[in-house]
């Protein structure tokens, strides 16, 4: 079998990524991450294309070097269609699509959220899960446990009604006075307190979806409350309010899991997204070994937004002649 060699390009939201696979191993993945979003207290759209457009060309000659290889030796080009910002994907899919078409060679398209859970099969040395299993994304931008068939055929069993669970760690982070992007501070945080000392509600969703804006409220109103009596309250109890916070929020990730796992029968569990790097969250995804469930974390490279991730479902799709047609669009809300 002749090896193939991959370019992948990720550039859904705020980071432009570049990677490229050798078959299913990774030789090199160049993330360019945008400083400028931090002074807004979160990703500015039109700040992103326009960043990404900056920093593309750069990325791919930076990958290109890292894994010591020509244009000349590609044998496809991948790209992430969706889901995503839509200026932010029409900067990667039009950069994709010249390149392949300079190149003449195929263009492969690759769904985000399938990249996250197919980020599971990038040769690492690791055990990767077998067919079928549920994958646990957790992000910034999305929430969802996702019922994996087979590398083409996945089925979303539920997702977050609002607000996705990063954005309940950094908007609950926001309150408490945390700079952006608030989950990793609160994590630190959170390892110090006590996460039994203040109770906040569970949000109520229907089957295995997920709501988070009520939280973010609650918690809202308890500061807002007890800062009232006390001024000084948050900063007194600050390891406590964001051990009760990661505690509850883990409550509220976990409950749905479990209900996953008893309603289809399936024991393995691959969490992916930025928020798997919650010292919490690894602990009790980790905890549920003991009850013969096989989990897996995959390394925080290939977690957070990367075009790895983008290369390997392409690598998948590529095997199969599964290519683009050039007039494909960028296509922000993307069904999986
Ligand atoms: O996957 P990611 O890098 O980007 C996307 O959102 O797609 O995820 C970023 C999110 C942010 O909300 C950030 O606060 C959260 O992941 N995060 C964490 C931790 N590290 C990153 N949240 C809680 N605990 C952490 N240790
Ligand atoms: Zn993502």
């Amino acid at each position: 079998k002749q090896s193939c060699y991959i370019l992948a390009i990720e550039s859904s939201c705020d980071d432009t990524a570049c990677a490229i696979l050798k078959n299913d191993k990774v030789l090199a993945n160049v993330i360019t991450n945008q400083k400028i979003h931090e002074q807004y207290g979160g990703v500015v759209p039109e700040l992103a294309s326009r960043a990404h457009q900056s920093n593309i060309v750069p990325a791919v000659d930076t990958a290109l070097k890292k894994a010591g290889i020509k244009k000349s030796d590609l044998s496809a080009i991948a790209f992430t269609r969706g889901p995503g910002l839509m200026g932010s994907l029409l900067v990667g899919t039009s950069f994709a699509k010249s390149l392949a078409q300079g190149l003449d060679i195929p263009l492969i398209e690759v769904h985000h959220m399938q990249g996250h859970i197919l980020a599971h099969f990038i040769e690492t040395g690791n055990p990767k899960p077998t067919f079928p299993f549920l994958g646990l994304t957790i992000s910034g931008g999305h929430t969802q446990i996702v019922k994996v068939t087979d590398y083409h055929n996945m089925e979303v069993l539920g997702t977050t009604q609002d607000d996705a669970i990063g954005e309940a760690f950094d908007k609950t982070g926001k309150i408490l006075g945390l700079g952006y992007p608030a989950g990793p501070q609160l994590d630190k945080l959170a390892q110090k307190g006590n996460p039994y000392r203040f109770d906040f509600p569970i949000p109520k969703a229907p089957d295995l979806n997920y709501s988070f804006s009520g939280f973010k409220t609650a918690v809202l109103y308890f500061i807002q409350k007890e800062t009232k009596n006390n001024p000084d309250f948050i900063a007194q109890n600050l390891e406590d309010i964001c051990a009760s916070v990661q505690h509850t929020l883990i409550e509220i990730l976990f409950k749905k899991v479990e209900k996953a796992v008893k309603k289809t029968g399936i024991k393995q569990v691959a969490m992916g997204g930025g928020v798997s790097a919650n010292s919490g969250i690894r602990k009790r995804l980790l905890s549920y070994q003991d009850k013969g469930w096989t989990v897996f974390i995959p390394p925080f490279e290939f977690t957070t937004d990367n075009a790895a991730m983008i290369g390997i479902s392409a690598y998948f799709k590529y095997l199969e002649k599964d290519f683009a047609s050039f007039d494909v669009t960028a296509s922000p809300r993307i069904a999986m």
